[in-house]
């Protein structure tokens, strides 16, 4: 700048006019190139300065795809040379699979485009990658492009932990909410299994249970018959493609019936895949099904029937499904066991029952035609010496007639003490004059109202008889009552007693054997036994009986 200012001031003292003039024109315009020329070449060096000290990777690229300038931070960043990096074309950096998504950034930019926040991966010189950012400025009349590219990796890397924390905390919600649904499932099955509802009830609320808690498009249960076949006992979604509830199917070897019997373990059948058995596809394939799974109900050790569930389309069926519907298998097969233990003790009592009927029948009939036959004719023999005796010997008399009074007490009694061991009045006339019988006998007034006109299975008509019979005699020993109502009715399937008295109440089963007795007898006919009695209160017994019970087939 100094020598500048001296050299203008030289020109100053220059001769003529005109040339002096033109001179200062000169100077001047050389003076001014000089500064223009020394601010570009200032502001060159600044560019110069931001380029490598910038912690931003700067570069030039030229359109054979070759870098012609990489700042330093290049060199930082990828650990390579900057002499080996300009001598690779830079696609040789790019992981392989960004490439494709490289080239067609890199043409964008070639064909004149602005392209921003592109990110790939990157080669370093210890063989591992990073993830940059670009943003690119074209420059297609100089067949180039200016780019920075920022180091992302850790960035993305919080975010893949991130997304990865949120995919974990989304998989874990969905298998709480998959097991909270599987034990609402399994919790309703076993609410009605603990109740002791009839296994047929439990099955149909248990197909619908298993096939939606799957995703089946069908569910059923079916039972194995003696005979190799097996029995479709609950459907829900048509598993038996048309075929009704109720209906037999063939369970012998080969079919997946017949596998699951044998086995005795889940097992699973497909459309399509390894293994499969080429016809059973065939036929998975007609129904349109893909997959089968089916797991054995085993009862006591013995394989009762099974559970099985269809679907149709993908998706695949996952792997745990199995055990999953042996959970339910489980909760089946203490109902089936607990139904038949029920069944075979309402059978063994029912049994026990009437083998005392008979015998009470039996003592009845022997008592009727052996002793009292006797104490009949010895009576007749007494009253026929009576007869013959003449006047002298009226004390004899008077002791055969008393004798005799005394055989027809006897009699008297003992016929009472059979018709109390066997209402032979009920296998005559039926419930309706048995009971008026007994209401006739009470001690305690009665008050009847029998709707039940035609007859009844024995041992029902004999529970009815016994729990008034029972009713009355306690009601006249315990209960201080002043009337009895007795109500009998017979309808929609059941015998229907109510005997209640108005006496001091406070019944305790407990302090006898009558009220027990009543109980095994009427539930051993399938029915249904209860004593309401609060002290003071008076005492009722309800007995609820099937005019049909199922102890009795
Ligand atoms: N109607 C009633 N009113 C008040 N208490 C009663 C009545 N019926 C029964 N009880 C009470 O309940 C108890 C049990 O009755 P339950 O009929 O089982 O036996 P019990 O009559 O004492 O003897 P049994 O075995 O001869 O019938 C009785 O001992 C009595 O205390
Ligand atoms: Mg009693």
């Amino acid at each position: 700048m100094a020598i500048t200012r001296e050299r203008v001031g030289t020109l100053h003292a220059g001769p003529p006019r005109i040339a002096s003039a033109w001179l200062l024109v000169v100077t001047g315009l050389v003076y001014a190139l000089g500064r223009g020329l020394l601010r570009r070449r200032r502001a060159e060096l600044q560019v110069e300065r931001i380029f490598e000290l910038s912690l931003d990777m700067l570069c030039v690229v030229d359109e054979d795809g070759y870098f012609m300038r990489v700042n330093p931070a290049f060199e930082r960043t990828l650990g390579f040379t900057t002499a080996e990096i300009l001598a690779r074309p830079f696609m040789e950096f790019v992981h392989p699979d960004d490439r494709a998504a490289t080239e067609r950034a890199f043409a964008a930019v070639l064909g004149g485009e602005t392209v921003t926040q592109f990110e790939n991966r990157y080669l370093r010189a210890d063989g591992s990658f990073c993830w940059l950012q670009w943003s690119t400025r074209p420059a297609p009349d100089e067949g180039r492009g200016y780019a920075t590219a920022r180091d992302v990796t850790e960035s993305r890397r919080t975010q893949d932990e991130l997304r990865n924390a949120q995919r974990l905390v989304q998989a874990s919600r969905d298998e709480l909410r998959i097991l909270a649904d599987e034990q609402a499932s399994l919790r309703r099955v076993a609410t009605l299994v603990a109740r002791g509802e009839p296994p047929e009830r439990i099955f149909d609320a248990l197909v619908v249970e298993v096939g939606r808690l799957l995703g089946a498009d069908s569910a059923g249960v079916q039972r194995y018959e003696p005979d190799g076949t097996s029995t479709l006992v609950a459907a829900w979604g048509d598993p038996g493609h048309g075929v009704p509830v109720g209906a037999r199917m063939p369970a012998g070897p080969g079919t997946l019936l017949g596998d699951v019997r044998l086995e005795r373990r889940a097992l699973r059948r497909e459309s399509s895949g390894a293994g499969t058995d080429p016809g059973l596809a065939v036929r998975l394939g007609d129904m349109g099904l893909r997959t089968i799974v089916a797991a054995p109900v085993v009862v006591e050790d013995r394989v009762w029937g099974l559970i099985a569930t269809a679907w149709r389309g993908d998706p695949a069926v996952p792997l745990e499904t199995e055990d999953r519907i042996a959970q339910f298998t489980e909760l089946v097969a203490t109902a089936i066991a607990n139904a038949e233990g029920r069944a075979e003790l309402a059978a063994s009592r029912a049994r026990i029952v009437a083998a005392s009927d008979a015998a009470r029948r039996r003592i009845e009939r022997d008592l009727h035609d052996g002793a009292q036959q006797r104490l009949v004719s010895l009576a007749l023999g007494l009253r026929g010496a009576e007869g013959a005796l003449g006047p002298e010997h009226e004390w004899v008399r008077a002791q055969l007639q008393q004798t005799a009074d005394g055989l027809d007490q006897v009699l008297d009694d003992l016929q009472e003490m059979s018709r109390g061991i066997h209402p032979a009045i009920l296998s005559k006339g039926g419930l309706g004059p048995a009971l008026r019988t007994l209401a006739r006998r009470s001690a305690v007034p009665v008050e009847l109202d029998v709707d039940a006109g035609c007859r009844l299975p024995e041992p029902v008509e004999v529970a009815a008889y016994y729990v008034v019979s029972e009713a009355l005699a306690n009601a006249g020993k315990h209960a201080q009552a002043s009337v009895v109502h007795i109500d009998v009715e017979d309808q929609d399937g059941f015998l229907s007693l109510v005997v209640e008295d108005d006496g001091v109440g406070g019944v305790d089963p407990a302090q006898g054997s009558g009220l027990t007795g009543l109980r095994d007898r009427v539930e051993a006919l399938g029915g249904r036994f209860e004593v309401v009695s609060g002290p003071g209160r008076g005492t009722a017994l309800h007995a609820r009986i099937p005019v049909d019970p199922p102890a009795l087939h």
